[in-house]
């Protein structure tokens, strides 16, 4: 059976690889990957906070050691948070493309332009095959307009366009009057793929202590339906590659995804829960799923369910809203 298909321009043997996570902070854990049959291989994310504190602390160390180099020492940050720091991330990246022969894709993550964008060519020297963006922000002013809050992402794309040749992809929210018409803008921008959808993780509030808690909590399959939804739509109406992320947790899942219009398959909480080996088991499972029902091919599948043919999406979803409602019965 032939699984293969093309992401970013990247030809793979099939879609399914593990999403930008902390599963590949650790080369074992890499190699594991690699070994359960990953298509590709993407990094945690780099964040536009670590590197404009890194960048402030290079401005202090400068113009402290003009009086003291023990003073400029102090004036490090502390060790933070994150679990590799940029210096050390641009050499994972190069141990992790020693390690694997399959694409390696990095991640930058941030939610304004400045100079963090820069380190996209950082990446591409240290071996990158393609690039994720992610843009990740909660437009909360009431007097940001809806062209100030796109803008943003869009500016943020075309800083790092200017740095890269390498395929870039990125990581989108499902929150937009109209996807469609954003989605175009980024292809305008000669990006070569986008991820659907990044999770919007909510904080709870502690009623006791009056406190916001942070929460993290792995997906289920009941949040592809709004990927599959958009991929559907998506498919056809841009010439970027669509990967889905989010939701994915059994070989009908991802078939799902396919299906609406998805060319990578990107897998974070199965794979956290159940391991990387998991990655086979989905893999196979598609496999098996395809030859059962006479597929000849992966790619005969893909884009079959999305809205391409569709002669009115919009009266499509809206009957389907109607005919929605009148299935509960008391
Ligand atoms: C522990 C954890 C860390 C993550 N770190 C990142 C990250 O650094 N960058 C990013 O773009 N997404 C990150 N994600 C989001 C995942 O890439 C993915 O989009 C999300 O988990 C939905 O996919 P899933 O349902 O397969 O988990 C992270 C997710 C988890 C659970």
């Amino acid at each position: 059976m032939n699984l293969s298909t093309n992401y970013l321009g990247l030809e793979l043997p099939h879609p399914f690889m593990p999403g930008a996570s902390p599963l590949v902070d650790n080369i074992d854990e890499v190699r594991r990957l690699e070994d359960a049959g990953a298509a590709a291989i993407v990094m945690h994310s780099l964040f536009e906070e670590q590197l404009e504190e890194e960048a402030l602390f290079e401005e202090r160390h400068m113009h402290v050691h003009e009086h003291s180099f023990a003073e400029a020492v102090t004036y490090r940050p502390p060790a933070s948070d994150f679990a590799l720091e940029p210096n050390q991330y641009l050499d994972h990246l190069h141990r992790i493309k020693q390690s694997v022969s399959i694409p390696v894709i990095a991640s930058l993550n941030g939610s304004r332009t400045g100079g963090w964008t820069n380190y996209s060519n950082l990446i591409q020297k240290a071996g990158a095959d393609a690039l994720e963006i992610n843009v990740y922000f909660l437009p909360a002013a009431a007097d940001d307009s809806n062209d100030d809050v796109e803008e943003r992402t869009l500016e943020i794309v075309r800083a790092v366009k200017n740095e890269i040749t390498i395929p870039t992809a990125v990581k989108l929210s499902p929150f937009f009057s109209s996807l469609p018409r954003f989605a175009r803008q980024l292809n305008g921008l000669g990006v070569e793929g986008m991820i659907l959808f990044n999770r919007f993780y909510q904080p709870d509030i502690d009623i006791e202590g009056l406190e916001v808690v942070p929460r993290i909590e792995l997906s289920t399959s009941a949040e592809l339906l709004l990927r599959i939804r958009w991929l559907a739509a998506l498919h056809g109406q841009v010439n970027a590659s669509l990967a889905v992320s989010g939701g994915v947790h059994t070989p009908e899942d991802a078939i799902k995804a396919i299906m609406a219009g998805a060319d990578a398959v990107q897998v974070v909480s199965a794979l956290l829960r159940h391991g990387s080996g998991y990655l086979r088991t989905l893999i196979d499972g598609t496999q098996a799923w395809l030859e059962e029902h006479d597929y000849e091919s992966l790619q005969q599948m893909q884009g079959s369910m999305s809205l391409q043919h569709c002669p009115n999406p919009e009266k499509f979803e809206r009957v389907n809203y109607l005919r929605t409602l009148q299935l509960w019965k008391s």
